[in-house]
This record gives structure tokens, C-alpha cells and sequence, in this order.
């Protein structure tokens, strides 16, 4: 996949590892308001069990997504994407390849948590496939409701 515009650089996906804390902590940055500190992105590179992918544009990390498998059921627990490489697929593209590893590790259905009012998020998942399940009423620092959403692995729609 290549960026329109962007010449001839390729984006490339990778496992990211405990060494790329401080590239997940500064994307994160760029991107949360309330994100995870640099010993967060620390703790949840090595966690053991956590599936963490990272899209490169060049050198630099433009996404990240990771996901946890508990039992047959595959938890997300975040999507990044740099602000200026939005609307080009890099989220669903991470968001599928933890879908297939999760399938192929087992999962039968992906789960996640999302802020009522992260419209970009609602439209993403929805668009591959989830459907809200439940409410966490206040489950954020900013009292927004958490909104449960999931979506079935072992069919063949995504
Ligand atoms: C949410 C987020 C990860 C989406 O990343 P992205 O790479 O721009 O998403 P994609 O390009 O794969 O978008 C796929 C689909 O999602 C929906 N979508 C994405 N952004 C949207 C927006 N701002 N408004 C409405 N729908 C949106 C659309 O249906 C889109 O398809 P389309 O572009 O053909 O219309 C990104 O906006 C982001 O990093 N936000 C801040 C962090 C965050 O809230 N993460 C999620 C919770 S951890």
C-alpha cells in the first residue's frame, strides 16, 4: 500500500516490540487527549499475550493497534492513527489483520469499548462490521459512556 501523494515511500506493517515505546507514546500523543504514559506503552509491549501491530510510513510510526485474546474471544483494546494519514484505510487495514490473527489463534468474536461521542471510531467499526451490545454509563475520566461492541470472527463477511 503506498500513500497518495507521498511519493515513492511504502508504508510497511510490523510486530512492534518493547523497543518502540517511545514512537507508540508520541503517536499516542498526537492523537489522545487522555492517552497511556510512556510506562503504559512500556507495559503493554511486553505484556505477554497482546498482539501489537504498527503501520511505518518510511521510518516514522503512523498506526498502531492491539489487541488481547482471552480465551476465544478477541478484546481491542486501541486504534491509532496519525492525524495526517487519516481517511486512507491504515485503521481498518490494522483492525483486519488483528481479526485474522485473532481468528487463526482461535477467536470466535472481537469486542471493544468506545466513547459514545468518538464519532470517527462509531464509523469505523460499524463500517467492518460491529454492533453495540452494551452501555458503560461515565466508564471514562471525562464521564462519557463506554458503548460495548462486537462482532462475530468465524463468518465470512470480514
Ligand atoms: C478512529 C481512527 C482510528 C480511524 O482511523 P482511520 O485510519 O482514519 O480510519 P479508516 O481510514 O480506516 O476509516 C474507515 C472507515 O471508518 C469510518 N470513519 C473513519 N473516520 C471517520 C470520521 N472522522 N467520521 C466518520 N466516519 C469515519 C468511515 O466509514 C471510513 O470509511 P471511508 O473513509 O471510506 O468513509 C482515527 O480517527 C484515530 O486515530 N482517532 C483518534 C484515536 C481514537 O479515537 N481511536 C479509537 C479508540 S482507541
Amino acid at each position: 500500500m503506498s500513500i497518495e501523494g507521498a511519493g515513492p515511500i511504502e508504508l510497511s506493517t510490523q510486530r512492534l516490540a518493547p523497543g518502540h515505546a517511545g514512537a507508540c507514546h508520541e503517536l499516542d500523543q498526537l492523537c489522545r487527549p487522555q492517552g497511556w504514559d510512556l510506562q503504559q506503552w512500556s507495559q503493554e509491549l511486553e505484556g505477554s499475550g497482546r498482539n501489537v501491530l504498527g503501520v511505518f510510513h518510511g521510518c516514522a510510526l503512523v498506526a498502531v493497534g492491539s489487541s488481547w485474546l482471552i480465551l476465544d474471544e478477541l478484546q481491542i483494546l486501541l486504534l491509532l492513527v496519525h492525524p495526517g494519514h487519516r481517511r486512507i484505510g491504515l485503521a481498518s487495514m490494522v483492525l483486519n489483520e488483528l481479526m485474522q490473527d485473532g481468528r487463526e489463534r482461535g477467536a470466535s468474536g472481537a469486542s471493544l469499548e468506545v466513547a459514545v461521542g468518538n464519532t470517527a471510531a462509531l464509523g469505523l467499526y460499524g463500517s467492518l462490521g460491529f454492533r453495540c451490545t452494551g452501555r458503560r454509563r461515565g466508564y471514562y475520566r471525562d464521564g462519557q459512556d463506554a458503548l460495548i461492541q462486537w462482532r462475530q470472527l468465524d463468518d465470512t463477511t470480514g
